[in-house]
Formats: C-alpha cells, structure tokens, sequence
C-alpha cells in the first residue's frame, strides 16, 4: 500500500492525488482521500483505481490537512469499507496505515469490545484505539503514542485529528514513511516519487519515532518522547522521468530504455579509461568472504540466478541464491564468512527487508543494488550500489532485470580482477555491453515480429512452458514470470533436462513451448529435449542465439558473449508477454491482484 498526506495547503485534494497515482506501483486494488479544514471535512474512498477517485471528488474542496492511501489487499476484500482512509466510529480521528497489524485481534478484544467494526481490515482498530484511549482523557499525541505501544507489526502511520487539523501525527515501524518539507506547507509519503512535484527536501523517519507535523514545522520524537533534530537532504529525482511519453505503456517504454540504460551503466561504472568505479570498500569486504548469498523476490530473484553464474565464473567465489520470502524464516546453515547481496528494484520490498534486518543484527555485511536512492534497504545495508535504470512504473519487471544483471557483472568483474582471476582479467565489459546495447536494439525495433508471433503462437492457449539450460533455465523462469503476471496465461520455466522427469505429462497437442538456446554445449540437448516435446504434440518456438541456429526457429538473436546472454535471450520474452496482454485487452502495466512493490510480508 502506499500513503500521502498533505498539511496546510490550499492545493491539498490534488497534491494527494497526484501522489497517489506515483505510489499506484504500491497496490490499486482501492484509494481513498480525507481532508480536513475549518471544520469541514470529507472522507471519500473507492474500490479500484486513484482514476475513479478522482471522478469521484471532482466537486470537493481542496484546502485543508489530508491524507490519502492506495491499497493491496491484506486483510479483507478491495471494497470501499476496507479501503482507507479509516475514520473512527466518532467521526473525530481520520487514518492511513501501510503494513499489517500483526495483534489486532488482542487489539479488539482488550479495547474495542464495545464496537461494531464496519470492515474487517486490521487498520481499521488502530484508529479505534486512538480513539479509546483519546476518550480516556488523553492528549492527541499521548493517545497516538499510547496506541503504538500496543500494536504490534509492521506500519506507516498517518493520523488526523479533525479538531485540530493544523497538524498530523506520523509513525512507522518496518513500513517506509518519509517526511517532505515544502514552501509554507508539509508533506508525508510512502516514497519520495509521491512527492517529488512539491519538494526535493526530505526528511527521513526512523522505527520507533512519532512525529507532529505541522505545515511550517516537524518534530521528531524518540522512544523516550525525547526530540530529535535531523536535516533534510535533497533528493536528485526527475519528475519527467515518470511520464510515459508517447508510448500506449510504459512496459513497452521501459522495453525500449533498456540499450539506453546498458551504455548509461558502462558510464556509470567504468571510467573513461577503463577503471571500475565500485567503491574499494565493497571490493574488499567481498575479496574477504568465503560465499555469497544473493536475496531477492520474483524479477529480482531470477536476476539472481544470473548473477550467481557470472560472480562463480569470474570470481570463483561459491555463491547461493535464495528466496527471501523463505530465507527470512528458514535460514540456512552460513559460511564462516558470508557476504549478501539484496537485490531489489524498489529497495522496499518487506520479505527483503525481513532478511536484511536479520543480517544487521548479526552484523554480517551486505549490499543492496536498487534501482532507488536512499529507500529502504539502500539506507539499512552496508553498501548500496544503483541500477540506474530510471523509474520503473509498470509492474512487469523489464529494464530493472537486465539492468540488475549488468550491475552484477560489473561487480564479478572487479571482484574477480582484485582476486587475481584471469577470467575476469580477460572480459572486455565495455566492449561485450556494448555489443548487447546494439543487440538490444535490433530486438526492440522488430516489434511488429513480436506482435505476430504472439498471436499466431500464444492466441487462445491457457497455458505455455519455456523451456532452456544454465543461463537460459534461469531466464526461461523470467520468461514465463512476465507472460503469466499480465497475460494471465498459466506459463511455467522448466529446466529443459528436467521436463521428462513429470512436467512432459501435461504436454499435449498445441502446447506452446518456448525453448531458448545460446549455449552450444548445452543447446544441442536442449534441441533433444525440443524434439521430446514436439512428438508428443507441442509447438515449439525456439530462440536461437547467431551461430546456433536451425533454419525453423523462429527468432535468431544476435551474437554476444557467452556470459551476457541473458541479457539479449530476455528481450524476446518480454516482447512476447506485452503483446499476449496487449491482444487479450488486458491491463499490461497494472495487472491484476498484483503490486509494483510488495510491502508486505
Ligand atoms: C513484486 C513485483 C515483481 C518484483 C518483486 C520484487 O512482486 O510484482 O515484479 O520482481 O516484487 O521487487 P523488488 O522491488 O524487490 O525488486
């Protein structure tokens, strides 16, 4: 989910729309706004998109103290009830929450028995027990502040109290919740991006604090209800890097920027005369450590997989990848010296930041490569380095993958020069990404290719497996991820030896198969594998790197190191998912029940 708010401005209603339209990537399955003004006030929330909200207070006044959320679904169903603002049964106290309240049950039983609840989400008691304690006499912030000793899991919090709405009262733990300060009034979000037309001053805001904000002033107080000063910094966002331009998605323009981000990543990471620009220290704490364990979630994941082949082969360093989702539960035996890498477009996403947390806790070093300066898991890791991939709005993971497995590379590379490998010595990394930037290109311009291979070869199937070895299973995985996430055609990534141990029994006539092949070794089993399938009926569509190619392929990709293919076999992929949504009218850049990030364990 994803929150705004807004004190003290004449603008309010349209600074917390256009908020929550940038923090959409958070969730869209409901929105909501209330504003609050000289004793006036409104609530209005919707089931749906931040676009329906929009049609919907159309008429309403704009000044004033507001906030407003855009929800994923935890507990309880998308329906206007459910979705926030939550004001209290007294009308008095108005609330956004991102995060999942874990004792909410206790919650209700030890204070709000004598309550009708009218939804059934867990944020909708948080502001009862505002009120509660409110009702007992106690000041607004010491009501705030009594509440958050009691509720246990994870929250960004923003409070209005509609009789003094001159300020609001904010909070958070696990959650992201950063402060902007703007000419004459003050703003709160879940991200930067949210608020990035207003200002480029931020303030962070740390577990454990609460905070009043005010439209002129910000106090920050700690655990102890002692004040804190921090200064802001400014932010180095483009707020045109959001807008999509003239392209129907911004899948496609997101498609598009991905030779572009290749040759800004050789700038941003190779000086002009061919020196690595990672920071030593990382170098170093990695040349130290015996393994290293890469955590991610979906798209971030597979990169990983990626990654682990090209930091083993360049390093010879052993290297595990794992789910974080699983990891932050289940945490396996570590090394005697174990390094992590987090990777994550967002720097957000909670079952990362669960590990990560775990990790610091343990004081083990980390990195995070993000796509976002200064979120969440780029401020807690030891070492941040940027995707620099640009935002990524639409929910499909395009640019940030194969800009994450660039980012790693890199990162193999200066590692594997620091522990004298030769392998590492020899790779020309400007020169085979370069390579890729142009191979990149020739892909995305053959759309229309795409679009018809889509239709003849994906039309009408329920279901499509994508098959591939080594470099090309890990990205057959991706392939099937972005075809099912917005097509909704039920894709599955197998590793293509493993097919006839079980999955070649759903086979059967017209099954599509994708099969990728940029290996030679390991292609020619594949081509065994392709021919398993074919004679039990599938229709395969094979993509063959130059060299390696059969007259019947259907798409010949051009020659790039053995290394980097992934970065080149993917774009076909990608292609296909966008036109398969695209020909079944879906919503390519926000499909269903899913979230740009995912906050939330
Ligand atoms: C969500 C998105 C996926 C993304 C994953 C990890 O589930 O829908 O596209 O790959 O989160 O996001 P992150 O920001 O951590 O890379």
């Amino acid at each position: 989910c994803g929150i705004v708010g807004v004190v003290g401005s004449q603008n309010t209603k349209n600074i917390l729309l256009n908020g929550l339209h940038k923090l959409e990537y958070r969730g869209y399955d409901s929105a909501g706004i209330m504003i609050s003004h000289n004793e006036e006030m409104f609530v209005t929330k919707t089931p749906g998109r931040v676009a329906e909200l929009e049609a919907l207070v159309a008429n309403k006044e704009s000044a004033g103290t507001g906030i407003g959320h855009t929800r994923w679904a935890t507990h309880g169903e998308p329906t206007e009830n459910n979705a926030h603002p939550h004001l209290s049964k007294s009308g008095r106290f108005g609330l956004v929450h991102n995060g999942v309240i874990e004792n909410f049950e206790w919650l209700k039983e030890t204070y709000l028995s004598d309550i009708t609840l009218s939804g059934d989400t867990d944020s909708e008691i948080v502001v009862e027990v505002v009120d509660y304690f409110s009702k007992q006499g106690l000041s607004t912030i010491d009501a705030f502040s009594k509440m958050l000793e009691e509720v246990k899991g994870s929250y960004a919090l923003a409070l209005i109290d509609t009789e003094d709405d001159s300020q609001i009262f904010l909070a958070k733990n696990k959650s992201p919740l950063l402060v902007g300060l703007a000419d004459g009034y003050n703003l709160v979000g879940s991200d930067a991006m949210a608020m990035i037309n207003e200002t480029d001053r931020f303030v962070e805001i740390m577990d454990g604090e609460k905070i009043i904000l005010s439209a002129t002033n910000m106090l920050i107080l700690n655990k102890d209800n002692e004040e804190v000063t921090r200064d802001f910094y400014v932010a180095e966002i483009d707020a045109n890097d959001t807008e999509k331009g003239l392209y129907p998605h911004y899948m496609l323009k997101e498609i598009d920027e991905q030779p572009a981000v290749m040759r800004t990543l050789i700038q941003e990471y190779v000086t002009p005369t061919g020196e690595s620009t990672i920071p030593v220290e990382i170098v170093s704490e990695m040349a130290e450590s015996d393994r290293i364990y890469v955590v991610g979630c979906g798209t971030s994941w597979h990169a990983g997989l990626v990654g682990k082949k090209m930091l083993e082969e360049l390093t010879q360093i052993p290297v595990e990848v794992h789910l974080a989702s699983e990891m932050g539960y289940d945490m396996p035996i570590l090394s005697k010296k174990p390094f992590f890498i987090f990777l994550t477009q967002s720097g957000e996403t909670a079952d990362s930041r669960q590990v990560l947390v775990k990790i610091n806790e343990m004081k083990l070093p980390s990195l995070t490569i993000t796509n976002v300066k200064g979120s969440t898991l780029s401020r807690e890791a030891t070492h941040t380095l940027l995707l620099h991939a640009g935002p990524e709005i639409a929910v499909a993971s395009t640019k940030a993958y194969t800009s994450q497995i660039s980012v790693m590379l890199f990162l193999a590379k200066a590692l594997g020069e620091k522990l004298g490998q030769e392998k590492a010595k020899g790779l020309d990394i400007v020169h085979e990404l370069g390579i890729v930037a142009a191979a990149m290109e020739s892909l995305v311009d053959d759309k229309d290719h795409y679009s018809e291979l889509s239709q003849s070869f994906l039309n009408e199937t329920r279901n499509a497996f994508y098959i591939g070895r080594g470099l090309d299973y890990a990205v057959s995985l991706e392939g099937a991820l972005k075809l099912k996430e917005i097509s909704y055609i039920q894709a599955e990534g197998f590793a293509a030896g493993e097919l006839k141990h079980g999955t070649i029994a759903l086979i059967e006539k017209g099954t599509p198969v994708v099969a990728l092949i940029s290996n030679k070794e390991m292609g020619s089993h594949t081509r065994g594998n392709i021919k398993e399938v074919e004679s039990r009926g599938a229709k395969s569509l094979v993509i063959a790197l130059e060299g390696l190619e059969k007259e019947t392929d259907a798409i010949v990709l051009p020659h790039v190191h053995e290394l980097v293919t992934p970065l080149v076999t993917v774009i076909p992929l990608q292609l296909l998912a966008y036109y398969a949504s695209l020909q079944r009218d879906l919503d390519v850049d926000k499909p269903r029940n899913l979230a740009k990030s995912v906050t939330v364990e």
